[in-house]
């Protein structure tokens, strides 16, 4: 839930550390720090509550080789000064990314042993054992920590005096990159974009000790070990705003590009899909959040496609239901990073189960790619904006072509080649689309419903998540049946209701979904392809008309117009989209 970042060379380990944390700053930004090492094994350490602009002025004046860096999402203790990491102990400085599930035990040990606590976080019980098992040798300290501790953890120690970064990894990422005379730790790859030559992505158990001299890398036995080194593929210009104000709306204008990478991604992955597909008699979805909604979607494809019935559940739900899984069943884990918790292991469940599972994910070195069967690459590229735009539609885009293949159709056949013709349909909905004056509405209203059936009630859930998560404007998303059956009590002239209409067959029903709202006095926006939907209504309902295309394809363009309103909700509103309050963009933590 946090970012981490190390650095060992010859530049200024306070300016890397510095940039490393902007990169890392969308998965935590309610406070950072850093802890600098100067040539005679002094360290200094800073930091600040709130975001890292706020830290960054106070790198200027530390300098030295060797550094740590934090940006934090508060899990255990208020964002503040002082639950900031890093936290010291004695000779030693910390930073973690995770939980340390049995912190309050370890704790009142501590304390029982004298030791006071400054912070209330769990990570300081960290720095304070390392620092009682510190005999001379630190990464030996640390090993005998991570012993005892249960829960999640990246942790990195600095110790003065000693010219290394001790780092320990279990259930949190920690990839390491190998420079020129230098060398980096991160919690994800887009810190080290352009900073490294290769990487190395370090193991559930791993330790690794870095120094100027290089990195060694050891299993929990403290047997040394090799990890693959693959080239570092981030590119650095993917961080650029490119002249767009916020990275949502960049990466929303991306979405094209996203969709037909995935498709071309997805062509050499098929064949090993197929295979790891034999024999399957059962489908389930997980995911969160977005992902979870784009699960849904994908749920209809294979229902309608593959004509098996499909489940999606929240994966935050399924881990802890005892779930029913056999084999025979696949279980299709979407996440765009491959790293949130509750996914991550209910796949793992799922696995030791028997069930096959599919990594549908963004990032191929995440622990949800090393745990799958098999991988099916969502292309979307790097995602800074917290809010997911481009990797939803990818997400989608490859959950059709899983689909497909399931149900045994060529990547020839007449749909898969229907998908081809998106990314220019995306780019019409971006460049046609005009949302300002709705989001106006939207931004105004007591709360905004959306409204669909069939596939366009999941882009109904996910227009509604993403209007709530960078507005804070409060909303539902409800199948338009539902409506009269509760909802309808909430609707005045405060509230909008946006309602999508992209099955023609169900048009008329959803029309009179909107005719109830305003018969109660609410306002309506009718998303839609479907020609002459609503026009009885035309003078009170406001219309968005997209381009025409086939209905199961169609949440690719009304994602496209429901994340723009988002945007648009939240600029008019002077809400940051790519940072909104009390969120992260990877969630590690359970
Ligand atoms: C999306 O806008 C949200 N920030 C959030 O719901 C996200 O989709 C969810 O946390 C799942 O993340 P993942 O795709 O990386 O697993």
């Amino acid at each position: 839930m946090c970012g981490i970042i190390g650095y060992v060379g010859n530049k200024n380990a306070a300016e890397e550390v510095r940039e490393g944390l902007f990169r890392l700053e969308y998965r935590g930004y309610d406070s950072a720090g850093a802890a600098i090492m100067d040539e005679n094994g002094i360290i200094s350490v800073v930091k600040k509550q709130g975001k890292v602009a706020n830290l960054a002025p106070y790198l200027d004046d530390i300098s030295g080789r060797i550094g740590i860096g934090h940006t934090r999402w508060a899990t255990h203790g208020k964002p503040s000064d002082v639950n900031a990491h890093p936290h010291s102990s004695g000779k030693i400085t910390v930073v973690h990314n995770g939980i340390i599930e049995n912190y309050a035990e370890l704790k009142s040990k501590l304390e029982a042993c004298g030791e006071r606590f400054f912070s209330q976080t769990d990570s300081e019980v960290a720095a304070k054992l390392i620092n009682r098992n510190f005999k001379g040798d630190l990464l030996c300290a640390l090993a005998e920590t991570v012993k005892v501790l249960k829960g999640s953890y990246a942790l990195m120690a600095i110790c003065e005096g000693v010219s290394a970064i001790a780092v320990a990894k279990y259930r949190s990422s920690v990839i390491l990159g190998y420079g020129d005379d230098e060398y980096f730790c991160a919690s994800d790859e887009p810190a080290l974009a352009g900073k490294c030559s290769s990487i190395s992505v370090l193991e559930d158990g791993d330790l690794a000790y870095i120094t100027p001299d290089g990195i060694e890398i050891y299993d929990d036995g403290m047997q040394q070990v090799i990890r693959d080194k693959r080239a570092n593929t981030a590119a650095a210009q993917s961080l650029d705003l490119c002249g767009y104000p916020r990275y949502m709306l960049k990466e929303l204008y991306e979405t094209p590009a996203a969709v037909e990478r995935t498709v071309k991604e997805f062509n050499a992955a098929a064949p090993k899909l197929r295979e790891a597909l034999r024999g399957i008699n059962r489908i389930i979805l997980l995911g969160c959040g977005t992902a979870y909604h784009a699960g849904l979607v994908g749920k209809r494809y294979f229902e309608a496609f593959a004509r098996i019935p499909a489940e999606c559940e929240n994966a935050g739900e399924f881990r802890y239901k005892n779930p029913v899984v056999c084999e025979g069943a696949a279980v299709f884990a979407v996440s765009q990073s491959g790293e949130t918790a509750d996914t991550v292991e209910a796949a793992r469940l799922a696995r030791t189960l028997g069930a096959k599972v599919i990594a549908v994910t963004n990032a191929p070195n995440s622990a949800l790619t090393r745990l799958a069967d098999v991988v099916a690459p969502v292309a979307a590229g790097t995602e800074i904006c917290v809010a997911a735009t481009k990797s939803y539609t990818a997400q989608i885009a490859c959950l059709y072509l899983c689909a497909l293949t399931f149900a045994g159709e060529p990547l020839t056949c007449e749909r898969a080649v229907a998908l081809t013709k998106m990314p220019a349909l995306c780019e019409k909905t971006l460049a046609s689309v005009n949302t300002y004056s709705i989001a106006n509405m939207c931004a105004g209203a007591s709360g905004v419903y959306f409204l669909g059936r069939d596939v366009d009630y999941a882009v109904a859930l996910e227009g509604s998540l993403k209007l709530k998560e960078v507005s804070y404007v409060p909303g539902e998303g409800y199948p338009a049946g539902e409506l009269k059956h509760g909802t309808l009590a909430l609707i005045d002239g405060k509230t909008v209701c946006v309602a999508l209409v992209f099955d023609k067959n169900l048009a008329k029903k959803c029309e009179n979904a909107v005719e109830q709202v305003l018969s109660r006095g609410g306002r309506a926006v009718v998303i839609t392809n479907v020609v002459g939907v609503c026009a009885s209504l035309k003078d009170r309902v406001r219309i968005i008309s997209l381009p025409d295309c086939d209905k199961f394809l169609s949440p690719l363009i009304s994602a496209v117009a429901v994340q723009k309103l988002a945007y648009e909700t939240a600029a008019v509103l002077g809400r940051d989209p790519d940072k909104p309050r009390n969120l992260a963009k990877s969630v590690t933590v359970e």
